[in-house]
């Protein structure tokens, strides 16, 4: 009798627990680290995105928040691309002891700053999506990054092109045996942005073609911004553009209805655009046959991996493969691969 009266004591309390973890983003700051470790309650995270206004950073927003579940209680919050307003939410995380971090830094080279106010407070920090430099990432060893390899999306987007030039010998409008190409850049300085430019132009030269450069811009990772650049290159370029490189899907998903509304996807007026991301419209833009193909950047994995990386480390924990379910390479990186997306196996980005 006694043990049944005890079992229902803990049930409850445990409900209790549970209904003041899911009680909002409210704190009282009051324990430490050490307490919730030793008492094995939820830990308490805080979240900073580079902005919430981002699609591939929104995926990646909910699949932190499904892989919190039961796991750690975050707090998300929008830096709204400015990085005082980020360094201010920092602030805000530690003071309110927090026992970790994740963050998604408005620019990557203001990490020097984050983890030397991290370590002074002894708070934990995941990086993600914005990879700091090497010599940031070494000052000290409860840092960690989650994300995907750029080159390796560069080069894969670049295969589509490949793929598509070789089974089109139309694709070489003008015929003169070298694809003239425009690029949609993403955020400059960002190694996303850099690091695809720079691999998806040589996978299509590493296959034996002759590219030209009609033009290349940044439009910021933004479909508006992509809408209106390709609308500038068609002015100065128009059937002279063989092919569009964009860094991620909103930019390629911006010049698609630029090309639209010059009177390509109609009749035989055909573009090859690809994209990075593997978002739910370029999904859509697959399925209609405007996006010619597009690079998996898994938004669940890297989800999952930057909750399960604070949560051991909020434990006191060194991250393994065995308390994250993720391989840690060089002691504090986690890479998840891409994959190459076209209208034949959607269902793998879906
Ligand atoms: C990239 C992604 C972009 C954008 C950017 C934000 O990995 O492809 O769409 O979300 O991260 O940092
Ligand atoms: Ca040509």
């Amino acid at each position: 009798m006694k043990k049944k009266w005890l079992f229902v004591l803990m049930a409850g309390m445990m409900l209790t627990t549970a209904a003041c973890n899911n009680g909002g983003s409210s704190s009282t700051g009051g324990e430490s680290k050490g307490s919730e470790a030793a008492s094995g309650s939820t830990p308490q995270v805080g979240v900073a995105i580079y902005k919430f206004d981002d699609t591939f950073m929104t995926g990646v927003r909910n699949a932190m928040s499904d892989a919190a579940d039961g796991v750690a209680k975050l707090d998300i919050v929008d830096s709204q691309n400015a990085q005082p307003t980020q360094n201010e939410k920092i602030d805000l995380f530690i003071s309110k002891k927090y026992s970790s971090m994740i963050i998604n830094p408005v620019d990557r080279t203001a990490a020097g700053v984050i983890i030397d106010k991290a370590k002074t407070a002894n708070t934990p920090v995941v990086f993600l999506n914005r990879e700091p430099i090497a010599e940031d990432m070494n000052k000290w060893d409860k840092v960690y990054y989650v994300g995907a390899k750029a080159e390796e999306s560069g080069t894969i987007s670049g295969q589509l092109i490949v793929d598509y030039w070789k089974a089109n010998p139309k694709a070489d409008k003008n015929g003169d045996g070298k694809l003239q190409y425009v690029l949609l850049q993403g955020e400059p300085g960002h190694q996303d942005a850099e690091l695809r430019t720079k691999f998806s132009v040589q996978a299509i030269q590493d296959a034996g073609i002759e590219v030209e450069a009609l033009a290349v811009d940044t439009a910021m990772w933004d479909r508006v911004k992509g809408q209106e650049k390709m609308q500038a290159f068609l002015a100065s370029h128009g059937d002279k553009i063989e092919a569009v490189l964009a860094n991620n899907d909103d930019m390629a998903l911006g010049a698609i209805e630029a090309l639209k509304a010059a009177g390509y996807f109609s009749g035989d007026k055909y573009m090859p655009v690809v994209g990075v991301d593997a978002t739910a419209p370029a999904i859509q833009a697959l399925e209609d046959g405007t996006l010619l193909g597009t690079v998996l950047n898994d938004a669940k994995s890297q989800g999952k991996a930057s909750v399960a990386i604070a949560a051991a480390l909020s434990k006191g924990e060194t991250p393994n493969k065995d308390n994250t379910g993720f391989d840690i390479t060089d002691g504090k990186y986690v890479w998840i691969a891409y994959k190459k997306i076209t209208k034949d196996n959607i269902a793998d980005a879906k």
